[in-house]
């Protein structure tokens, strides 16, 4: 393993406690527990804003089919079905910013027809958020958290079957680092905590043997987004912002934004073929969302056997040797 980059003051010598006592379930569950507690005001994010378009597409969200597209200046996000007789919206073509129907061509715009009515929408340059969330009190804007004033950016979007909640407690267990991304991850010291924000100091793995060390926070800002902020090493004030967005009962998109800066002078010409950066970052972000998908799920259907009392089998025995006991 070979440091490269800026060199960061040495840390206090390291527990001994192996990862796996570190990794204390119940901070876990009370980390995870305070970010589900914060507001939402009712808004997920849909996607990147470059992969929104003029070409219409149908996501689902909480629950609802939406037709998505951009007109003009503004994102649309409405429901799916045409007001006529139903047909799929996302099949039709957009022609001066309104969704033509593909069965009989009505043309459905921002400002809506009876009850199909458009879903507030917010693009803020990276992401497009819809405020489509029932039951939470409803704000004007999305929490955006503080982003780098000059950066390259890359979005993944990737669905899994399980709740906000499991991706909010995936992000919010660093242990699990080097264990399951050893691809990704050299080193991982968690070096402060408390249930609203940890610290780390952790060395990624560039090229080869090649690893940058950088010292980052974890906090939640909303009950469905977890943000990661480079606070020492390369890249300072980089942000990595994960997304939790309910498609339906079990199932919920993952929605992650690497939006990276850097003091240093080739960071203007990495800024200048920021397309072409797009895909490295991106492709980097979804090996681990694969895996990281895959423990979230893991998580969740644990957390389901339990509820519905599959996991209840293993005591079952044991009750039923108690109710035959000979009453006294
Ligand atoms: S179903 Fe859309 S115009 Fe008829
Ligand atoms: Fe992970």
């Amino acid at each position: 393993m070979i440091r490269i980059g800026r060199r960061l003051p040495e840390l206090p010598p390291q527990s001994e406690r192996p990862d796996w006592v570190e990794a204390d379930p119940r901070f876990i569950a009370e980390a995870t527990t305070r970010a589900m507690a914060r507001e939402g005001g009712g808004w997920c994010v849909l996607d990147a804003s470059h992969r929104i378009g003029e070409k219409p597409r149908k996501l689902r969200v909480a629950g609802r089919d939406l037709v998505v597209f951009r007109a003009k200046d503004q994102v649309v996000a409405a429901p799916n079905a045409c007001p006529h007789m139903g047909a799929e919206l996302h099949e039709g073509r957009v022609e001066d910013g309104r969704v033509v129907c593909p069965w009989h061509g009505l043309a459905l715009g921002a400002e809506g027809r009876g009850t199909w009515q458009c879903l507030k929408t917010h693009d803020d340059g990276v992401l497009v958020w819809v405020r489509a969330i029932a039951g939470e009190a409803l704000t004007d804007a999305p929490v955006v958290s503080p982003r780098p004033e000059r950066f390259v950016s890359g979005v993944v979007r990737m669905d899994a079957r399980c709740e906000a909640e499991d991706i909010v407690a995936n992000r919010l267990d660093p242990w699990h680092g080097t264990h399951y991304h050893p691809h990704s991850f050299a080193t991982l010291r968690v070096t402060d905590k408390d249930p609203d924000r940890i610290t780390l100091r952790v060395a990624y793995r560039a090229i080869g043997p090649l690893v940058v060390e950088v010292d980052c926070t974890f906090h939640a800002p909303t009950r469905r987004s977890i943000v990661m902020t480079i606070t020492g090493g390369d890249g300072i004030g980089s942000v990595v912002e994960t997304h939790a967005s309910p498609i339906d009962d079990g199932r919920c998109a993952v929605v992650e934004a690497t939006i990276a800066s850097s003091d240093r002078k080739g960071f203007r010409f990495a800024r200048q073929v920021a397309p072409l950066l797009r895909p490295f970052i991106e492709r980097r972000a979804a090996r681990l969302w694969v895996e990281d998908v895959a423990y979230a799920e893991r998580r969740y259907a644990l957390r389901t056997e339990v509820r519905s009392g599959a996991l209840r089998v293993v005591r079952e025995p044991a009750r039923a040797g108690a109710a035959a006991a000979p009453r006294r």
